[in-house]
């Protein structure tokens, strides 16, 4: 008789436990144990993974994760997928991109390397970092539970210091797509549900002593001549008083932060010049503690409104956007870098100095591309439409979610807007849900405009949204013309509603397909399309509290619940298709739009 490992007793047990996923689900992989990673070495562990879908979760059930590697052929039990053979994934991909049996695939996937690993210093610490898994991501040190992260598009961090064997290493992720009710985005999305390790993995080391978090921004007092530092560390130094060296040689600055309790803040006097669309200055920054040195490259700038007015570094401006998805015809939700270079080469052919990035928290590379270029972004995290917002387990994801988006991006001058959602209906359990978020938003971040898209209230053709009182600006999603039929009830939206603050018209358009087949009139036609962004920009003129403008979308995008004869899978409001070429005729009548307003120093003139 063949001998048994000790996970044999589980083979038959699990059949009848039905809890099994519970002391998996920890969501202990949050906003509290991200790590600063600017400047630091990275090992990449991009690359072939074995993969092995899983929908009913064996593998949490008979815990694949704890077996040993053996030969195939030395095995002493029929497992029903061995960890350490089997086929492959390129990471980072989507699942749904690499094989047809895997396109409307829900549910978990495992994937498992090796890794060798030989200290550099005797008291390291070592970071496993995902860019982003889509939407539960498991982590595994040979054969041990780390914990677990939930959301699909904001960074991970595992630590794996004191569970490394020298020499060979085995990793395993178990990540989890599926759609849910509870989860932030829910299970109803107009846009696709990739799944996987879809951004980059990767092994972060750092001396014992490290920098946890380096946060740095222009103290928004109008005065441009004050830069805040927060620095938080973790380690004990060789010192009574611990500090941090913080330097910024092009402004001649070196300040030094005593800590108390691992955290300090400095305000320090300073004239940088301002970063802006048109000037996008970036600073190198160079923060030193005991061992650990980090840098990060920072714009400095302020937004503020006043009024309905929206004012970067004191001067009103007009908002000339886009809205864009992160999706690709070949890549799914996986971005490279000509990826970002032509959507945002494309943005400037549209005379856009803003983007809003929808729904979700996007590539990091996104927002740093963004500072470089000179593009203002709009960020927001995926509540939206019919969340839970009863659930205060649903409340805690949507949080982490906000925080970690927050604490990656809060040195990317190019972000002026943290977005707490889309489209959500206006409920007393989703008012308190989302002015909490707000409230959040602020205390990590008091230097941006808190907003969020908001549905207009048609009965009464107004924009009442409640949690509109709570927003710095309200974002409002209009799609008269397509959605709303009657036209002049924009007109008279602008005349019943005159908020007191500024809005952006942070949705709008239409439908327009140009492939084989496409109509030449009615709806779903180009004509159509045309007729409805030439309207849209007649009347939007008109409306002096509307601030900005960011159209949906630049791109065709993914989506499994759009499936007419003229859809099959795919939004086409994008003023680009799904190759990320042919231009529409809207592409055209918008930076014609927009090329207008850039030479007019007011947008209403
Ligand atoms: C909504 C929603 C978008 C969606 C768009 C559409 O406003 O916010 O996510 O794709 O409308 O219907 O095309």
């Amino acid at each position: 008789m063949l001998e048994r490992s000790h996970l044999a007793e589980n083979a038959i047990n699990c059949l009848h436990d039905e809890q099994y996923d519970l002391p998996f689900n920890l969501q202990n992989l949050n906003h509290r144990n991200m790590l600063f990673i600017g400047g630091r070495q990275r090992e990449s562990l991009n690359g072939d993974w074995n993969f092995a879908v899983d929908l009913l979760d064996t593998g949490l059930r008979q815990r694949w994760y704890q077996m040993q590697p053996t030969p195939a052929e030395q095995r002493t039990e029929p497992w029903d997928y061995d960890p350490y053979v089997g086929e492959t994934i390129p990471v980072p991909s989507c699942w749904q991109m690499q094989k047809k049996e895997w396109y409307f695939f829900e549910g978990s996937a495992w994937y498992t390397r090796a890794w060798e690993y030989q200290p550099n210093s005797a008291d390291e610490r070592v970071f496993l970092r995902i860019g982003a898994a889509q939407y539960d991501c498991k982590v595994f040190i040979n054969g041990e539970f780390i914990g677990n992260h939930y959301g699909g598009s904001t960074p991970l961090f595992a630590e794996f210091t004191g569970k490394l064997r020298i020499g060979r290493n085995w990793i395993m992720c178990c990540v989890n797509n599926s759609r849910t009710l509870d989860r932030v985005p829910m299970r109803n999305t107009d846009w696709f549900n990739y799944g996987g390790i879809y951004r980059d993995i990767e092994i972060v080391r750092t001396p014992g002593a490290l920098i946890r978090d380096l946060h740095l921004y222009l103290v928004p007092n109008r005065q441009y001549n004050q830069i805040h530092i927060d620095v938080e560390t973790e380690g004990e130094v060789d010192s009574d008083h611990p500090q941090v060296v913080v330097s910024i040689a092009e402004l001649n600055l070196r300040c030094t932060i005593m800590l108390t309790a691992g955290k300090g803040s400095i305000e320090i006097n300073a004239e940088p010049e301002l970063w802006s669309p048109e000037r996008p200055k970036l600073y190198t920054v160079v923060a030193e503690f005991a061992q650990d040195r980090v840098t990060d490259r920072v714009g400095f700038r302020q937004i503020e409104v006043n009024g309905t007015e929206i004012l970067l570094n004191g001067t009103s401006i007009f908002l000339r956007g886009i809205s864009v998805h992160e999706d690709d015809v070949a890549l799914g939700k996986v971005v490279t870098m000509d990826d970002l270079k032509r959507r945002f080469h494309h943005a400037k052919q549209l005379n856009c100095n803003y983007l809003r990035f929808a729904h979700y928290t996007h590539h990091e590379w996104a927002t740093q591309l963004a500072d470089e270029l000179g593009l203002l972004i709009w960020a927001e995290i995926p509540v939206y439409w019919a969340i839970d917002f009863q659930n205060p387990a649903t409340y805690r994801d949507a949080e982490n979610q906000l925080i970690e988006m927050i604490k990656r991006d809060r040195n990317r001058a190019s972000v002026i807007i943290w977005s707490v959602g889309n489209e959500n209906a206006d409920t007393d359990a989703r008012l308190g849900f989302m002015a909490e978020l707000v409230n959040t938003a602020r205390r990590y971040d008091p230097c941006r405009l808190v907003s969020a898209a908001c549905l207009v209230n048609h009965a009464q053709n107004r924009i009442e949204d409640r949690l509109a009182e709570h927003l710095d600006l309200i974002g409002i999603n209009e799609y008269y013309g397509w959605y709303e039929e009657n036209f002049d009830d924009l007109l008279a939206l602008g005349e019943n509603s005159n908020p007191s603050k500024p809005v952006v018209i942070s949705e709008t358009g239409a439908d327009g397909f140009i492939g084989e087949g496409a109509p030449t009139s009615g709806l779903f036609s180009e004509s159509y399309m045309s007729e409805v962004y030439r309207k849209q920009i007649d009347y939007l003129a008109k409306m002096d509290y509307i601030k900005g403008i960011s159209p949906w979308i630049l791109y065709e995008f993914r989506v499994e619940r759009r499936q007419n004869v003229f859809q099959r899978g795919w939004n086409r409001k994008g003023l680009i298709a799904n190759d990320k070429v042919t231009k529409k005729q809207a592409f055209h009548l918008l930076a014609e739009f927009y090329a207008k307003l850039k030479s007019r120093s007011s947008y209403h003139e």
